[in-house]
């Protein structure tokens, strides 16, 4: 059975759209919007993203998507954000959303999370696992204050003693593992967003939706930064769409890139590039000048 979140009438949709609403709208300081729908079994890991050179080059054409978007549109009034939208996302596949400012990315990114309902068309989910775990994280690390660091990641586990080891084992994985006893105020902005990924993967999530998460750091953190996604995503597996501003960050993280341009997917690229990858090689800096005269054009 496919999931269609198009499709409210179905009582299990109702009740998902309803708890992915509510923990938007209750949890306004969360780092992570919780769209956990239901009991999952756990994707096993996809074994291209262990070998990135030798994807296809056509997204989604060789094997099953584990998300795919038909037709996808959404407006806000009168005003048409996303039009038709076509995409094939595969199982573990890093997916990069790039384009101009107020283009829809985070609507479209709203969308996949469940947060948002398309205007028409639809959004399906594999039949092997038609309800993903799903985790966002924004720019903001959305930490609670008045929680330490730890705290703030166990939140939505368990009290456990197996909750508070896997708590202390993903702090160690963004190396705060020190920092677990400090409040967030005592962080720099770099570190409240290692915790707010810790606090992500610490679900085991299946979909890890970002946007534009390093939007706010230095240059260099940014790129640290980068690269622990990198290893975290190649360790464990799981599907991430990347909202980014920056065609670099782009090209250095993802196995695919889409433009969106007037509402429309205008570039659908694969990455084929091995990791980790040099920003200095002649064809990294050949397909950034490419990708961002595209993004450029429509002022020149
Ligand atoms: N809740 C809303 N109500 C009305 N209009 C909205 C709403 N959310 C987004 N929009 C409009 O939809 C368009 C796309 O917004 P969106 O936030 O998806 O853009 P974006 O590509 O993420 O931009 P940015 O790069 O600046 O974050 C914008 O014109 C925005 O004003
Ligand atoms: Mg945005």
């Amino acid at each position: 059975m496919k999931s269609d979140i198009a499709n409210a009438q179905k009582p299990s949709e109702a009740v998902r759209r309803l708890n992915a609403l509510k923990l938007e709208l209750e949890d306004d300081w969360s780092t992570v919007v919780s769209v956990q729908w239901g009991e999952t079994p756990k994707l096993a890991p996809s074994p291209q993203k262990l070998i990135p050179q030798t994807k296809p080059t056509d997204a989604g054409s060789a094997l099953t998507p584990a998300i795919q978007l038909l037709g996808l549109s959404k407006s806000y009034g009168a005003r048409q954000v996303l039009r038709n939208l076509d995409l094939a996302i595969r199982e573990g596949e890093f997916v990069a959303i790039i384009g101009r400012s107020g283009c829809g990315k985070s609507t479209l990114l709203r969308l996949l999370g469940g947060l948002e309902r398309p205007e028409a068309g639809k959004i399906q989910f594999a039949p092997s696992n038609h309800d993903p775990a799903i985790r966002i994280m924004f720019q903001e690390s959305r930490l609670l204050p008045w929680k330490t660091v730890q705290e703030n990641v166990a939140l939505g586990l368990g009290r456990t003693q197996t909750s508070k080891d896997i708590v202390q084992k993903t702090l160690a994985k963004v190396g705060l593992a020190d920092r677990a006893n400090d409040w967030p105020a005592r962080l720099s902005g770099g570190q409240k967003q290692r915790v707010a990924l810790a606090r992500a993967l610490v679900h085991s999530p299946d979909l890890l939706l970002l946007d534009e998460p390093l939007g706010a750091l230095d240059a260099l953190t940014r790129i640290e930064m980068q690269s622990l996604i990198e290893e975290l995503w190649q360790q464990q597996s799981f599907t991430a769409v990347l909202v980014t501003h920056d065609v670099q960050e782009a090209i250095s993280l993802a196995d695919r890139i889409v433009l969106i341009e007037d509402g429309r997917i205008t570039l659908n690229e694969s990455i084929n590039f091995p990791r980790p990858r040099a920003r200095g090689a002649a064809a990294f800096a050949q397909l950034e000048e490419r990708i961002l005269r595209q993004v450029l054009r429509q002022t020149n």
